[in-house]
């Protein structure tokens, strides 16, 4: 199939790209840069020995410039990563995240569909679950209330498109509800480039291995878990991009509306993951204990089964293997692309 794939420059995008090379995709790539960098494309063009990726710096709330992508590149499907994605910052910046993501997602579904593409792959998140109501998650476990404005877009854009495939059911549309993806490109050519603090733990972590930090503070260690820091299924990159290729089988068999959970079913505490990375790596993380962080949540992981049973994919990286990439990106690329 031919792919357009908005936001593809960014983290997951940039992976996923080299999955779909690999299964026999093509792709067309629209991007704004506004959190990437086209050396990531670059990059993506050598791991797979292309000359290069087919790239518009286009934003997608500009009608006439996806207009111009989807005319010169007709798509068989739209895999969307293009989204503002920091928590903190869509707390003191709703306004930007609503138009940001919300608009330009409604310009981008009228796009493509009056191209004839109505098949499409959506990023969503596990923050759409709130504060879970059952452990592991299942996709049958009701959305939650969220927190912030980031975690409402990707809820409110769900039902946007739940509503869109109601009126017109000749829509396909997949919802990948992602947990935590950490990790890199095995090559460490390509990996997560964080604007200044990072706000997750993974890179915050590969940022106090590399001397860029002084130590890690760990959010709380009073919560009702084992070793009372708190509980996510981190998943590896690499892993989340393949879950991408298994999802347009399904969109090619005609999934109509489906949603599915994509994490490894397997929780882990954050020293945990401080004890991973220092086995893995062989360097001391120093932590400071801090208080718990506002709006995070106890404990979240999901139940993978059935993405396992109806795309037939599950994770493969392990934890050491996500801490080994996540360190090997950063110390070939201290200073990011
Ligand atoms: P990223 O910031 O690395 O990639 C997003 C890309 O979208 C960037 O290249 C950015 O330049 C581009 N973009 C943003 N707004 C745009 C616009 N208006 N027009 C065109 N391009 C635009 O983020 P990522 O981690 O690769 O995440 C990809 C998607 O997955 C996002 O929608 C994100 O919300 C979602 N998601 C990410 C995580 C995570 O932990 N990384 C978890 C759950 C869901
Ligand atoms: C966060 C977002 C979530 C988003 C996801 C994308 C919040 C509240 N949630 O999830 O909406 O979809 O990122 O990856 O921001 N931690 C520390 N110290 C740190 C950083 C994190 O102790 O410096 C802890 C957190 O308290 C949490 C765990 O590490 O227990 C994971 O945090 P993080 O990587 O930020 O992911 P989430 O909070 O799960």
């Amino acid at each position: 199939m031919k792919i357009l794939v908005t936001g593809g420059a960014g983290f997951i995008g940039s992976h996923t790209i080299i999955e779909l090379y690999n299964a026999g995709h093509k792709v067309v790539v629209a991007d704004n840069l506004c959190n990437s960098s086209p050396v990531a494309l670059q990059r993506v063009a050598e791991i797979i020995h292309v000359p290069e990726i087919p790239f518009f710096k286009a934003d997608i709330r500009d009608r006439a410039a996806l207009d111009r992508v989807l005319t010169e590149h007709p798509c068989d499907a739209c895999i969307h990563f293009a989204g503002l994605k920091a928590v903190g910052e869509s707390v003191t910046k709703p306004w930007e995240y609503y138009e940001n993501n919300i608009s330009g997602t409604l310009v981008l579904l009228d796009v493509l569909r009056q191209h004839g593409c109505k098949n499409l792959i959506f990023s969503s998140s596990a923050t759409v679950y709130g504060d879970p109501a059952v452990i592991p998650i299942t996709e049958k476990c009701p959305k939650g209330h969220c927190t912030n404005p980031y975690g409402q877009t990707k809820s409110m854009l769900e039902e946007i498109m739940m509503d869109m495939h109601r009126a017109d059911p000749t829509w396909n549309i997949v919802l990948l509800r992602y947990f935590n993806p950490v990790g890199a490109h095995p090559s460490g050519r390509i990996g997560e480039n964080p604007n200044g603090i990072p706000n997750n733990l993974m890179p915050y972590i590969t940022q106090v291995a590399v001397g860029k930090r002084a130590e890690l503070g760990v959010f709380g260690d009073d919560y009702d878990t084992p070793d009372g820091t708190g509980v996510r299924d981190y998943i590896h990159v690499v892993d989340l991009a393949r879950g991408h290729v298994a999802a347009l089988a399904a969109i090619e068999r005609h999934c109509g509306l489906a949603i599915y959970n994509l994490g490894t079913g397997k929780g882990y505490s954050v020293l945990d993951v401080v004890h991973a990375f220092e086995r893995s790596t062989g360097i001391h993380i120093p932590y400071r204990v801090l208080p718990r962080r506002t709006g995070d949540v106890a404990t979240s992981y999901s139940d993978p089964a059935k993405a396992a049973r109806e795309l037939h994919w599950t994770a493969q990286h392990d934890l050491d293997d996500m801490c080994r990439d996540a360190w090997n990106w950063q110390q070939q690329n201290p200073e990011g692309f």
